[in-house]
């Protein structure tokens, strides 16, 4: 057991709700604060002097200067392991070049599974870990990962067993996606439903033989895969007991209906919502993720989300980094960047990047300083913890906890 402390202010996170709408207010803030810890647990928060009192024995990690901890936070949209990079289209769309030209020219998703394929282990492992360090030093301890530029069965379980390799790297916890329905690959000899079909009965029963991911996604829009192929495809895939998450809405709506219908833990992108699927997925546990990441990668419009909030839904922010559509990768920037176009108070800002996005990820155990909880918390270098979000990205976590203990880089 040990107390680690004292912080200017804790924001436990405690006491909000799973959704809707929060206002500041019901921040819970410990000025003066301790964390005790256990087994890499919270045990409790508090008052410092007072748990030092309680716990006059007890080992004491001492922070110097004034210092903000909160949870740390849940990245639960990620595309990070890939080879090349796309910066050419990044140009050639700012140059006022269409979707159509850029794929034509060597441009988009097929050329990422180019690179990903032709791409060593060695070299796609490094680069992994090189991101997943730089999450980290953001603050972030829990990252989704997707496969999704291998796109046939070797070059997706690939993917996955790099992603699992990474696991063993990292005291970061990595949840991995099958994604290998991101887009059907060039060089497939048939429609989207043999290839889906294909997935389904030659990819995903690997998957689960060599436990590699226990979560499935789908790109559901006009250039990938069609609203009632995917329909059929994900409750299958729910038969053979994966969880679902779908790219949903991005450019065209109708495919956020599908991910609440058929169960799905969360419904990513959502920038072409509309007014009756923004009520229908507030009625439903799918959680509503917003990816401002890819708004500012693409200069596409943001995620509705004070309409989603508003109407109650459970809203997470995740960075979608990815080569193509959202090449940043810095969740806060993102984070705090939708907060002024949204008008997203700092609550409903931190429960979206910790415990909500946690919970798209099946994750209730982290996200929130309550006891019981994975110690996984950070520190900003300030004295309020408003600041956070007001630097929009530029103030950098000054300490990060995984299970308790301190990350050094
Ligand atoms: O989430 N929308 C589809 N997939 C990714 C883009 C991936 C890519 O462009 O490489 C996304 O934005
Ligand atoms: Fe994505």
């Amino acid at each position: 057991m040990k107390l680690i402390g004292p912080f200017k202010q804790i924001l436990t996170l405690a006491n909000l709700p799973l959704r809707g709408k929060l206002s500041d207010e019901q921040l819970e803030i410990i000025p003066d604060g301790g964390i005790l810890v256990e087994n890499g647990k919270i045990l409790k928060t508090g008052v410092f002097s007072i748990l030092h009192s309680e716990y006059p024995d007890i080992e004491t990690e001492k922070i110097e200067g004034e210092q903000v901890a909160l949870p740390a936070f849940t990245d639960s949209h990620t595309h990070i392991c890939f080879g090349g990079n796309r910066a050419n289209d990044f140009a050639m769309r700012n140059a006022g070049k269409s979707y159509l030209e850029i794929a034509e020219s060597g441009g988009g998703i097929w050329s990422s599974v180019q690179h990903t394929r032709d791409a060593s282990e060695e070299m796609l492992l490094n680069t992994l870990m090189q991101r997943i360090e730089f999450l980290v030093s953001l603050g972030i301890t829990t990252i989704e990962i997707k496969s999704g530029y291998g796109l046939d069965k070797d070059n997706e379980l690939k993917m996955l067993r790099i992603i699992k390799k990474a696991q063993q790297k990292t005291d970061a916890t990595l949840v991995p996606t099958c994604l290998s329905a991101h887009l059907k690959p060039r060089d497939y000899n048939g429609s989207n439903e043999e290839y889906l079909n294909y997935i389904f009965t030659e990819i995903l029963p690997e998957v689960k033989k060599e436990s590699l991911a226990e979560r499935v996604d789908i790109f559901i829009e006009k250039s990938a895969f069609q609203p009632e192929e995917s329909r059929d495809f994900l409750l299958k895939t729910k038969g053979l007991g994966f969880e679902i998450t779908v790219h949903a809405d991005q450019f065209t709506p109708g495919s956020s209906r599908i991910a609440v219908e058929v169960g799905a833990k969360s419904a990513d992108h959502l920038e072409a919502t509309v007014e009756e699927d923004i009520a229908y997925l507030a009625q439903s546990d799918t959680v509503a993720t917003a990816l401002p990441g890819a708004s500012l990668g693409l200069g596409e419009k943001f995620t509705p989300a004070r309409k989603l909030l508003d109407a109650g839904a459970i809203l997470a922010i995740a960075s979608d980094w990815n080569p193509g559509s959202a090449p940043m990768g810095n969740l806060i920037v993102q984070a705090s960047i939708l907060a002024t176009y949204e008008k997203l108070t700092t609550a409903e800002v931190l429960a979206g990047i910790t415990f909500r996005s946690a919970y798209a990820l099946g994750l209730e155990d982290r996200g929130r300083l309550l006891e019981g909880k994975k110690a996984d918390f950070i520190t900003f270098a300030t004295h309020n913890f408003q600041n956070i979000l007001y630097y929009q990205g530029s103030l950098k976590p000054e300490k990060v906890f995984i299970g308790g203990n301190e990350v050094k880089n």
